[in-house]
C-alpha cells in the first residue's frame, strides 16, 4: 500500500486509502498541506471550523499536481444551507469543486435529509462529486438512506483502538459504506499507552504508526492530522507494516469507548 493507494466507492469513484486531517492545522496551512502533497498525501480533510480551508486553497493554487490527482474533503454544517454553504466553502478554498462533501453531524432534529437534497442539488451542478455523512450512527445513516432513497459513500466518525464500534465496522462494511477515522492518533492522548507501545518498540515502529496500521487493516481510512514536518512524514510509514492477527486483537481488546473530545459519542 502507498500514500496513492485506493478504496472503490459504492458509486465507483476512487478515495485515496490515507488522508491529511486539518483541523487546528493553523500553523503555516498552505505550507504544511503543500509539503505534505509533495510527500505524496493525494486526500485532505477540512471543514469551515478548522480554519484551514483558505490555507489550503493557496496549496491547492501553488503546486503543480494536477487537481484531478487529489481528493478534497469538506463539509457542511448541520444549520447550514447546504447548497449556499457548499458554494461559500468552495470559494474560501477557490475550487471548482470538492470531490467528498459530508454533512459534518447530524442535526438536532431528524437526519439531515434537507441537507442532503442542498448536496444532491450541488453534485448535480458539479460542485461536489461524492455526498456523505459525518458522526451518523447506523441507525440514523439507515434512516438517512431511506429517506434520501441512496446511501451515503462514507461515515466519517472517531475511531481508534480505544473506541471504536464492531456493529459499525459490520453496518458499513454490509452497506458498503466507507469509514472515514477521525483523530486516528488519539490527539496525541493515548501514544504512551502501555499495550501500543510494546507492539510499536516489537516492531521496531512508533505508537502512531500502529494505530494508524490499525485503522488500515480495519478497511478503515485514517486522516491524521499533522503540523510537524517529522510527523507528516512518519505517519505513512503506517502502509509499509503489517499487524499480525494477535495484535490486531490485542489492539481491538483496547476498546473501552474512549473519545479524544468528550464523553463517547453514541455509536461508539
Ligand atoms: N468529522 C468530524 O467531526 C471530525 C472531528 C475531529 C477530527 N476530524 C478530522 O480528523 C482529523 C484528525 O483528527 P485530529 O486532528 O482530531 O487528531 P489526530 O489526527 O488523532 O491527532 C493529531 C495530533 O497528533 C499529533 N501527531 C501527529 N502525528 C504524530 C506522530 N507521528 N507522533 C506524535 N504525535 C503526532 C499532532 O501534532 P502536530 O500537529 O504537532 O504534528 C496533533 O497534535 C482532523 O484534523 C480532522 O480533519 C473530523
Amino acid at each position: 500500500m502507498e500514500l496513492k493507494s485506493t478504496v472503490t466507492l459504492h458509486t465507483g469513484r476512487r478515495m485515496p486509502v490515507f488522508g491529511l486531517g486539518t483541523w487546528e492545522l493553523t500553523r503555516d496551512t498552505a505550507g504544511t498541506v503543500e509539503r505534505a502533497l509533495e510527500l505524496g498525501y493525494r486526500m485532505i480533510d477540512t471543514a469551515v471550523d478548522y480554519g484551514s480551508q483558505p490555507g489550503i486553497g493557496e496549496a491547492l493554487g501553488r503546486t503543480a499536481i494536477p487537481r484531478e490527482e487529489i481528493f478534497l474533503v469538506a463539509k457542511v454544517e448541520e444549520n447550514d444551507q447546504a447548497y449556499e454553504a457548499t458554494r461559500r466553502y468552495l470559494d474560501e478554498m477557490r475550487q471548482d469543486y470538492a470531490d467528498l462533501m459530508l454533512i459534518h453531524r447530524p442535526p438536532r432534529r431528524g437526519v439531515g435529509t434537507d441537507l442532503w437534497e442542498g448536496l444532491v442539488r450541488a453534485r448535480e451542478d458539479g460542485l461536489v462529486r461524492e455526498i456523505g455523512i459525518s458522526n451518523y450512527s447506523i441507525e440514523q445513516m439507515d434512516r438517512l438512506t431511506e429517506e434520501a432513497g441512496e446511501s451515503p459513500v462514507v461515515n466519517q466518525i472517531e475511531w481508534t483502538p480505544f473506541g471504536w464500534s464492531p456493529e459499525m465496522l459490520d453496518a458499513c462494511r454490509e452497506r458498503r459504506v466507507v469509514i472515514q477515522a477521525w483523530s486516528p492518533l488519539t490527539r496525541a492522548r493515548r501514544l504512551d499507552d502501555d499495550t501500543l507501545r510494546r507492539i510499536a518498540d516489537r516492531r521496531d515502529v512508533t505508537p502512531a504508526q500502529v494505530l494508524l496500521r490499525w485503522a488500515l487493516q480495519k478497511e478503515t481510512v485514517p486522516l491524521p492530522k499533522a503540523n510537524d514536518w517529522d510527523h507528516l512524514v512518519e505517519n505513512p510509514g503506517a502502509l509499509d507494516i503489517e499487524l499480525d492477527d494477535d495484535e490486531m486483537a490485542v489492539l481491538d481488546g483496547l476498546n473501552e469507548h474512549w473519545s479524544a473530545v468528550g464523553p463517547a459519542v453514541q455509536y461508539l
